[in-house]
Formats: C-alpha cells, sequence, structure tokens
C-alpha cells in the first residue's frame, strides 16, 4: 500500500492540451475529457495508466483513441484505475467519457455539491474522482473547460483562466467555456457553479495592468466580503513589493463554500474558500478571524507563484510549495501587523502542535519518504516546520540574500515541477553560499534537542557558550546526524542594553554598518562546539534563539533571575515573551510534581512581581502584553512530561491562572476597564491590541469565580457590540458552571442561531469545555439541530473541540476515547479525510499512565477491526499501534 519517494519515476506520457466538458445534471453529471497525450521518450509504447476512483464513484461510459471507440480488450479497467494497453507511439488524441454524482459526494473531494451548488477540491488526488487521468503534478497541460448546466438552477458557470465563451442552449440551459493559459498539474483544476452573487473591485499591478477581482458568496452573505477583498489587494501588493511578483491574468476568483475539508485552495485564478475564512462582519467574526482571513487570502494568493507557476514535482515535496508559502503568509502578516506578535503565535502553535507531531508514530520529515494516503501528509510538520525551514534560509543568507534565492528560484523554474532539491540549491547557488549540513532538515524527523551552557572568563573578558545538539529517533530513523541549525545570540550587560559583539572565536563580526553587531548568528552543525566572545567587559546575561531562529527544544543554564532580567529588558520582543514561558514552564511542571504527590501549591511571587510588570508597562504593545501574561498552554506541559498528567496539569493551570488572578486582581479589573471603548469595531492592529489585552485580563479575573465579575461579564457580553467581545464575555462565562453560563449560551443560540459560521463558535465553546463530565453534554449536542455531522466545520468544532480539551478526552473512565472512537467510526463513512483529522487526537497516547493506554488501545484496536476502513483513518491508526 504506501507509495515511496525513492519510487519515483517521470511519467512516460506527457499531457500538452486537455478540453474538459461538464453536463451538470441532477442526477447524474457528463464529464467529457480530450486529452492531446505525447509519449515522453522514443521507443515503445508501454501500457498507459490512469487513476481513476471505484466505479460506485466513478463509472466509465467510453474510451477513444484519435476518435476510434476502444474495444473491450484494449482498454482495462480495474478498482481504481483505466489502462489504455497498448497506445500509439506517437502523440494521439484520447477521449475519456465518465459518469458522476457530484448530489452523493460526501467525500467533498473531486466535483460535489454545497448549498445547492457545484465545486470542486481537487488537491491532492481529487481529480481522479471527476475523470480518468495521470493525477500526479509532474504532468502538466493546458486546459479548456466548457460547463453546461441549467440556467436557473447555476446561473453562475466558472473554472480556471479566462472566459473565453458563453451562451444559451436548449431546454433552459445555458454554457461556458474557460481557458487557462498556462500549464497546470490537475490538482489545479476547479469548476464552480450555482447561484452566486459576487463583490467586484480591482487591482492595478506594478507594471498597469488592470486585475479584475470578484468575491462569489451566497446571496445572503453579499455584505460579508469586504475584509476579504481588502485582504487580497494588500497581498497583491505585498508580493510585488516584497518578492517582485506580479499577478499574470485579468481575472482572479473567490469562491466562498460552507462544505470545505481544509480551509482554502489556491486553483488557478479561481480561490476555492472555506466560508470562515472569507465572511466577516463585525458583528459575526471576532478578531482571530479577521487575521485568519487576511492571512489565508494571502496565502492562497501567495501560492499563485509558489505553487502554481512553480509547483512541485511529486507529494513528497509537498512542503516547496506550503512550506515556503506558509512563510511569506507569516512574513505578510507580520508587514500588516505586528513582527513580534506574529511571531510569537506561529511559534506557539509551532510547539503546541508540530512538536508533539514530531514526537509521536506520525513523524515524519519535512519531504516524507512514505505515505499511504497523501492527504494524511497535509500536516504541521510539512506546512509549519516547513515555513521554519524556509525561515532559516533567510537567517543565514539575510533578507537580500534570501531574495535573490527566491529571484533565481523563479528565473529557473517558472513553469515547472521541481523538487525541494531545486529550491536549496537555487538559494545556494545565488549566494554562493555554504549550507553544510542544512539538506538533512528535509531528511530527518523529529526536534533537534539543543542545550547550552555559558561560561564567563573573568580575567579574559570571553563568554562561552557549549552547545550541544541531538536529534531525537523516530520511526524508521533510529539515528541521526547533527544539522546546520542558525542560532541567533544577543549578550545583554548589566544595565540591560545588548553588548557590542566584536569577535566570535577570534573571527571579527562586524553588522552591516561595519560597527559590531548587538545579534549574530552562530552555526551551530556539530554534537559539541564552543563559541567564544572576546572583550565582554561584564558578565552577560545570554539571550539565546531570539527570534526563534531554529525550530529546536532548546534548555540552557540561564537562572529564573537572568529570565525575569530578560523579560524586563531584552531587545528581541520574541525573547522578551519567550522568558516569561520559560520561566513559566519551569514553575509549572515543578508544581504538577507537588500536584501529583499532594504537596500544597504555591507560586513564585517573583514571577507574579515580573508580570506585573509587564501588565502596567504602559510602553508595550498591548498585544505583546496580553501574550506575555499568558500561560504556557496545558498540552504544552504535557508534550514536556515524562508521562502526562492531565488531571494534574489542568489542576495546576487553574490553581496558578487563579493565583496570578487574586495577586493581580487591581491591574488586571484595570486593563479591562481602561480597554472598553464604544467605539465602532475596526479591526486595525491597534483595536485588536486592546481587545486582546481586556479579554485576556477577562479570562484571568473569571476564574476566581466571583459574583461582582460574572455579573460584570454578564453585562459585557449583553452590551457588546462585535463578535470578539461578546464572544471573550461568553467564554470567561462558560469557565464556570452555573446559571450565568446556561443564561449566556441560551441568549447567544437565540441571538445567533440563523447563523452557522457563528454556531461553530457556540458548538466549540461547549466542546471544549474541562467542566467534570462534559462528554455527556457533548453527545446531546451530536443531536442538536446547531450540529451536523456531514459539515466539516461542525465537526471540528464540536468532536475536534471535545478532544482538545485534555481532561475530558483523557477522563479516567475512558468515556471520551469511547466516544471519540465512535465519532471516527461513523465519520469515516462519511468522509474519510475529516474522519482521518479527528482520529489523529489518539495518535499521542503512549504519553499516558498505563490504564490511560490500555483503554485508548483498545478503541484504536476496535477501530483498525473495523470493516471497510479507509485507508486514510487506517494509515493514522496503524502507525498509531505499531510497537514504540
Ligand atoms: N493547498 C491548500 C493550501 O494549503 C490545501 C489543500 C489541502 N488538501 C488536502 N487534501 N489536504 O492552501
Ligand atoms: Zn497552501
Amino acid at each position: 500500500k504506501p507509495i515511496f519517494l525513492k519510487d519515483y519515476r517521470a511519467p512516460d506520457y506527457l499531457f500538452d492540451k486537455v478540453n474538459l466538458t461538464f453536463e451538470l445534471g441532477e442526477d447524474y453529471t457528463t464529464v467529457t475529457s480530450s486529452i492531446l497525450v505525447r509519449p515522453s521518450h522514443s521507443g515503445g509504447s508501454p501500457p498507459l495508466i490512469l487513476d481513476g476512483a471505484e466505479p460506485k464513484d466513478l463509472e466509465l461510459v467510453n474510451v477513444k483513441v484519435n476518435g476510434k471507440a476502444l474495444q473491450t480488450g484494449d482498454f482495462e479497467r480495474s478498482q481504481k484505475k483505466l489502462t489504455i494497453v497498448s497506445p500509439p507511439a506517437e502523440a494521439y488524441t484520447l477521449e475519456i467519457e465518465t459518469k458522476i454524482q457530484p448530489q452523493n459526494n460526501t467525500a467533498l473531494e473531486g466535483l460535489y455539491k454545497t448549498s445547492g451548488n457545484f465545486c470542486t477540491q481537487c488537491e491532492a488526488e481529487g481529480f481522479r474522482r471527476i475523470t480518468f487521468y495521470q493525477d500526479r503534478p509532474d504532468v502538466m497541460a493546458r486546459y479548456t473547460v466548457r460547463i453546461e448546466g441549467d440556467a436557473a438552477r447555476y446561473p453562475v458557470l466558472l473554472s480556471n483562466g479566462n472566459l473565453a465563451e458563453q451562451g444559451d442552449l436548449e431546454g433552459g440551459r445555458h454554457y461556458a467555456v474557460w481557458e487557462d493559459p498556462f500549464v497546470k498539474p490537475c490538482y489545479l483544476f476547479a469548476l464552480v457553479a450555482g447561484q452566486l452573487t459576487h463583490t467586484e473591485d480591482k487591482f492595478v499591478t506594478m507594471s498597469g495592468k488592470e486585475v479584475t477581482l470578484r468575491i462569489y458568496v451566497q446571496e445572503h452573505n453579499k455584505d460579508k466580503t469586504a475584509y476579504a477583498m481588502r485582504s487580497l489587494q494588500a497581498a497583491m501588493k505585498w508580493d510585488e513589493d516584497t518578492f517582485g511578483r506580479e499577478y499574470d491574468l485579468d481575472l482572479f476568483n473567490i469562491v466562498a463554500v460552507d462544505d470545505f475539508n481544509m480551509g482554502a485552495m489556491e486553483n488557478k485564478s479561481l480561490n476555492i474558500f472555506n466560508s470562515r475564512l472569507v465572511l466577516a462582519t463585525p458583528e459575526t467574526a471576532t478578531d482571530g478571524d479577521y487575521t485568519s482571513i487576511e492571512g489565508v487570502v494571502g496565502h492562497e494568493y501567495f501560492h499563485n507563484w509558489t505553487g502554481n507557476r512553480v509547483t512541485c514535482r511529486d507529494w513528497f515535496q509537498l512542503s516547496l510549495k506550503e512550506g515556503l508559502t506558509v512563510y511569506r503568509d507569516q512574513e505578510f502578516t507580520s508587514d500588516m501587523t505586528s513582527r513580534a506578535v506574529t511571531r510569537i503565535g506561529d511559534v506557539q502553535r509551532l510547539r503546541m502542535a508540530q512538536f508533539p507531531e514530531d514526537a509521536g508514530p506520525m513523524a515524519h520529515p519535512v519531504r516524507p519518504q512514505s505515505y499511504i494516503k497523501m492527504d494524511n501528509f497535509y500536516t504541521l510538520t510539512v506546512y509549519e516546520k516547513g515555513a521554519e525551514v524556509v525561515r532559516m534560509y533567510e537567517t543565514l543568507l539575510g533578507k537580500a540574500g534570501f531574495r535573490k534565492g527566491m529571484d533565481l528560484y523563479f528565473e529557473r523554474h517558472d513553469g515547472q515541477a521541481v523538487t525541494c532539491d531545486d529550491f536549496l540549491a537555487a538559494m545556494r547557488d545565488a549566494n554562493g553560499a555554504d549550507l553544510g549540513t542544512f539538506p538533512l532538515w528535509y531528511q530527518q524527523a523529529g526536534t533537534p534537542r539543543l542545550s547550552i551552557t555559558t561560561h564567563y572568563d573573568e580575567a579574559a573578558k570571553t563568554f562561552t557558550l557549549t552547545t550541544k545538539q541531538e536529534v531525537p529517533p523516530s520511526a524508521g530513523q533510529p539515528v541521526k546526524q547533527p544539522m546546520l541549525l542558525p542560532v541567533t545570540v544577543g549578550l545583554l550587560g548589566p544595565d540591560g542594553a545588548d553588548l557590542p559583539l566584536s569577535s566570535v572565536n577570534g573571527r571579527p563580526l562586524a553588522g552591516p554598518d561595519g560597527a559590531a553587531p548587538t545579534s549574530t548568528v552562530l552555526r551551530v552543525d556539530q554534537a559539541e562546539q564552543t563559541f567564544t566572545f572576546d572583550n565582554i567587559p561584564a558578565r552577560p546575561v545570554p539571550s539565546l534563539l531570539r527570534n526563534f531562529s531554529a525550530p529546536v527544544r532548546l534548555t540552557s543554564d540561564v537562572t529564573d533571575e537572568q529570565l525575569i532580567f530578560l523579560l524586563a529588558h531584552d531587545s528581541d520582543p520574541f525573547n522578551r515573551w519567550e522568558a516569561a514561558q520559560t520561566l513559566a514552564r519551569k514553575l509549572m511542571l515543578d508544581l504538577v510534581g507537588k500536584a501529583q504527590k499532594g504537596d500544597t501549591l504555591q507560586l513564585a511571587p517573583a514571577f507574579v512581581a515580573a508580570l506585573k510588570d509587564v501588565l502596567t508597562d504602559a510602553a508595550l504593545d498591548k498585544a505583546f502584553i496580553a501574550r506575555a501574561i499568558s500561560l504556557p498552554s496545558q498540552s504544552e506541559l504535557a508534550d514536556m512530561m515524562a508521562v502526562a498528567d492531565p488531571d494534574a496539569i489542568h489542576a495546576v493551570h487553574k490553581f496558578v491562572t487563579r493565583t496570578i488572578a487574586a495577586e493581580l486582581r487591581a491591574e488586571l479589573q484595570h486593563a479591562v476597564d481602561s480597554n472598553r471603548t464604544r467605539d465602532a469595531y475596526s479591526p486595525d492592529t491597534a483595536s485588536k491590541a486592546r481587545r486582546a489585552l481586556k479579554n485576556t485580563a477577562l479570562g484571568y479575573l473569571a476564574s476566581l469565580n466571583e459574583a461582582d465579575i460574572t455579573d460584570m461579564a454578564l453585562a459585557d457580553f449583553r452590551s457588546s457590540t462585535n463578535m470578539t467581545d461578546q464572544l471573550a464575555a461568553l467564554a470567561a462565562l462558560a469557565v464556570n458552571p452555573g446559571e450565568a453560563r446556561d443564561t449566556a449560551l441560551a441568549e447567544f443560540y437565540e441571538q445567533w442561531k440563523g447563523d452557522g459560521l457563528v454556531m461553530n463558535k457556540w458548538l466549540g465553546i461547549q466542546a471544549a469545555s474541562s467542566l467534570p463530565g462534559n462528554v455527556a453534554h457533548v453527545r446531546s449536542l451530536l443531536e442538536h439541530p446547531a450540529f451536523d455531522m456531514k459539515n466539516p466545520n461542525k465537526v471540528y468544532a464540536l468532536v475536534g473541540g471535545f478532544a482538545s480539551a485534555a481532561v475530558n478526552f483523557h477522563a479516567r473512565d475512558g468515556s471520551g476515547y469511547e466516544f471519540l472512537a465512535e465519532q471516527v467510526l461513523k465519520l469515516d463513512k462519511i468522509n474519510a479525510q475529516v474522519a482521518s483529522r479527528m482520529v489523529s487526537a489518539f495518535t499521542r497516547w503512549r504519553r499516558y499512565d498505563d490504564d490511560r493506554q490500555s483503554k485508548a488501545k483498545a478503541q484504536l484496536e476496535r477501530i483498525v477491526r473495523t470493516e471497510g476502513l479507509s485507508e486514510n483513518v487506517y494509515e493514522i491508526v496503524s502507525k498509531s499501534l505499531e510497537p514504540a
């Protein structure tokens, strides 16, 4: 079953031109595909093997070669393939007619229906559910698409490229013909047909070309597209300014649909989005939603160059486009909002979700070496760690060097399907750089452990860092080599200012202006190394791994006092935040040990005092303060324990939260009061920052569960005029059981039951609750009219939300595991991709105690024994059960 990178072979046949005709219908849709096929090399004509789907999903009507129907024996149709046994040795036209039933397609890949409209999702391998094809990204063709459908039911007919022709047909039907002038792999094909309205704007490119921009939505959402449109225009401008990349067609379309497995899809000039990443009004979308919309609209737009113009040779190279495009969207968000706060959020996400993935049974390199189902490899490792790998080039080569590498990459590979090695070669060649062991980042799974010890030599005035790195073993990779890690460091003098770094290991350092820099990038590439800084007048406080310059688990001998000093003074804002987090992690893990022994808990006063200084520092960005006073997540702490103990972690989290709230009550109350405003909602960075601080403070206060705070939250809940504040108040009220909680949830439901996206938030808050015995409540919500098992967003909110609350998912009695297994088995029959995402919550099962392990294992075994299981779920579960 598994497919291996080492087995890659270039295709025997190329497809130069594809003409597709869709006759959309209510009972079935007919697809006629006419392909100009050309042998890729002379000599022999091996069988042409086309990918397809099971007969129940894809009915073959006929096959023709150069206009002549093939007879039995000339072709073979197996379960999922169509083979042309002995095709002509010269170029020829292959014509295939198939019938499909999009209206019954609940997998939401290929052509399917959502809210009565047709839409597609082809990446990674959905095109084979539409027609038989060489469904692989290194087969690139020019497409012409003709769509025919009922004019009343499907007034809007869209595909990639330019509209070439449209008109009416008999019987109330009409048609449109779309031509895409750029070659593309089939995963970038898209079709949309239905009752949609659009908003329109334009963008004038740097060379003066006018591009029409349209966002298509259902009629009732017409007033919710303004922010997405603004984001698109900002993204187009940013890619010109930052990377010199201009848009290449006269039209760019975005379509928002309610049923979508993932976030969004970069189909050439016809991006299709999960509606939660397009639709926004102040009343219905939170600040977080606004930020995501801007980021994802940017992400999909940036794919036009990093993904579409230059695509992947095979799916093992997915990070070539995804890691790079995530890096690009992170940079875009940094430039549009706050760079420091963006970086903090990105690292938090990496730590919370990618580090555990890298330490579990699904651990894989940024470029995986094998897979059973490609859809299982749209992972945090490929996306988020992949973006860190791209960021490391930037750190090693500098911003200008990185840009040179990007320019060369586009120059060399425009119109091609390439590999991660090609990207590396462009970066290396454009800079004449020695990248040493850097390529290992594409081969070795697992998060490197980096430990740093320091020594100050009073007499010699030198400061020495000793680094040790180790890449932990993972499935199939028992032994690993050290890799090149760029480690950015600065040294703080006694006054808190950065010391000039004149030389390291005897090599003089010079900043851009020739003067000694205050930060430098160390190339750490051995198992053990030392770096000695000269001319250090007094014992410094080291600021290590500034801006999180490499995705590693760092330990060091920096003391608690030094961390508090860094929190107060570091010129690198990321490391100020990191200092507070490192300290909090240490203190909390220590408390978890105490809680397990039943000892009384106490929180170090110095920590609370340091948080108070941050909270009351008027010079700091409020969004930064909100992040800096927030505790590490429970999953992050669990990930750091030898045997994760969700109950003790939860107890400690609650204790620390309440202690801080009690000790800093006045300051937190002030943060709430002084940041409440009557101003109309605006999603600008400063306004978002105010709300972030206010709502973080409110969350702390809510933990005290006192009547006056509850009254305040309920009043805020009722008077709020935007979703950010309303939802924050609801979340605060939902922490404590009781009448206020029930009232607020009921009022929220009454107010918003007509809005599916807002209902997902309502489901999510209840599902992810840590209140004891929540599984029963979540079960009852499965029957609620606000829930729908066929809608991925609702499943992610309710089932995914439940699995994210460790105390209930890992409940001692196994009820959480049983619940999840049941839902996975139900889902697997409907939508295997969604089922597979949900079952992934089990992958960490070995991190818990024996009793929990045996209960989780029993559920995994129950799943894997189930007949007719999808490959998607099978892959995750069988890998989870493999001996560690
Ligand atoms: N390329 C899309 C994006 O990152 C995601 C497609 C996900 N598809 C999948 N089958 N997992 O923008
Ligand atoms: Zn992407």
